[in-house]
């Protein structure tokens, strides 16, 4: 197949399209500057130069390929606090693919993330848990919907901590960042609620599963580990940084946790069972603390 990737040069496209290259697959990805365009071109993918916002330019290339994956978020957006324009930006970019799209038979592999289904108390929440609205969430169940148009449509939600030595601007390098700066590594509480982890790698080939043969509306997992004490998480930093690791409450959480205080606290167990039955998916990578403690993250600064 020949699939369209958005976000092709980020750190979980880059391992999706080498993954998509080393099965075989051919990689058009869409990149935004000449370092991106460079990059991708290097590997031996079609390159399509434009931005999330160029709305006709995504219709077209779905029209032209065989299948979509798209990762392309606007981070740098949602780091300035500007959250909601960045999920408008992908809503938009999502329309615009599955205009594309529609009654092709084609897959379209969209992105979420885990996160959400904390508020749901369940654990740990399952592939078929559905919630009604909110950020991302909304163009989850919009892709989902589109197996109704004739689109083989799939959801990946991602652990918060995709983690690997790839991995230089996730949630475990800026944690890093913020206990750095504070010379504390924080957690809320008493720590003891649970973040999911899966290793880049393994996140890379569910996606190339998802997109060679995921059915229609399926939400998918990306999860490796369903539950790592936060607790365990700031200690692993900690030490890999010499520095101590503390509870804070909710009233310092943004002095040490920056923009990651409304989500430091989440307790999100996940099960990724339903995906690995469904897919045939076996994530095999090092686990989070493991690999935090691997040192990798501590080599370079951010
Ligand atoms: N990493 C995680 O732990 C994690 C966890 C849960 C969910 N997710 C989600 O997974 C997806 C991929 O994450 P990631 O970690 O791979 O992100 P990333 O490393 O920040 O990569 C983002 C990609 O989007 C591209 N992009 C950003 N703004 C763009 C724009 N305006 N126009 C075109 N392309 C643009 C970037 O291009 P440039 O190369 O030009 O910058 C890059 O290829 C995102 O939806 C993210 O929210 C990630």
């Amino acid at each position: 197949m020949k699939i369209f990737i958005t976000g092709a040069s980020g750190h979980i496209g880059a391992a999706v399209t080498d993954e998509l290259l080393a099965a075989g697959h051919g990689v058009i990805g869409l990149a935004r500057s000449e370092s991106s365009a460079k990059a991708l071109a290097d590997k031996g993918v079609e390159v399509v130069q434009g931005d999330l916002d160029d709305t006709d330019l995504l219709r077209e290339q779905a029209v032209a390929s065989d299948g979509v994956i798209h990762l392309a978020f606007k981070h740098e957006l949602m780091r300035t606090g500007e959250y909601l324009g960045a999920i408008d930006a992908d809503m938009r970019a999502i329309t615009a693919l599955a205009d594309g799209l529609r009654n092709s038979d084609k897959p379209f592999v969209g992105t979420s993330g885990s996160l959400a289904l904390a508020g749901t108390g369940l654990d740990p929440a399952t592939e078929d848990v559905e919630l009604p609205a909110g950020p991302r969430v909304d163009a989850e169940n919009f892709v989902i919907g589109l197996a109704d148009s004739g689109v083989r449509s799939s959801v990946v939600r991602l652990a918060p901590t995709v983690h690997s030595d790839l991995d230089h601007h996730g949630f475990v390098p800026t944690l890093i960042e913020f206990a750095r700066q504070h010379g504390h590594s924080a957690y809320i509480g008493d720590g003891a609620n649970r973040w999911p982890a899966v290793h880049t790698l393994d996140a890379a080939r569910l996606y190339r599963l998802a997109v060679e043969s995921a059915p229609g509306g399926s939400r998918l997992h990306g999860v490796a580990e369903s539950g790592i004490a936060f607790r365990d998480i700031a200690e692993a930093i900690g030490k890999g940084l010499g520095v101590s690791a503390i509870s804070v409450g909710p009233d310092e959480a943004e002095k040490y946790l920056g923009f990651l205080k409304d989500f430091a606290g989440f307790d999100n167990p996940t099960s990724s069972e339903l995906t690995q039955q469904r897919l045939g998916w076996r994530p095999t990578g090092a686990g989070l603390l493991d690999d935090i403690a691997a040192g990798h993250y501590f080599a370079a600064a951010l």
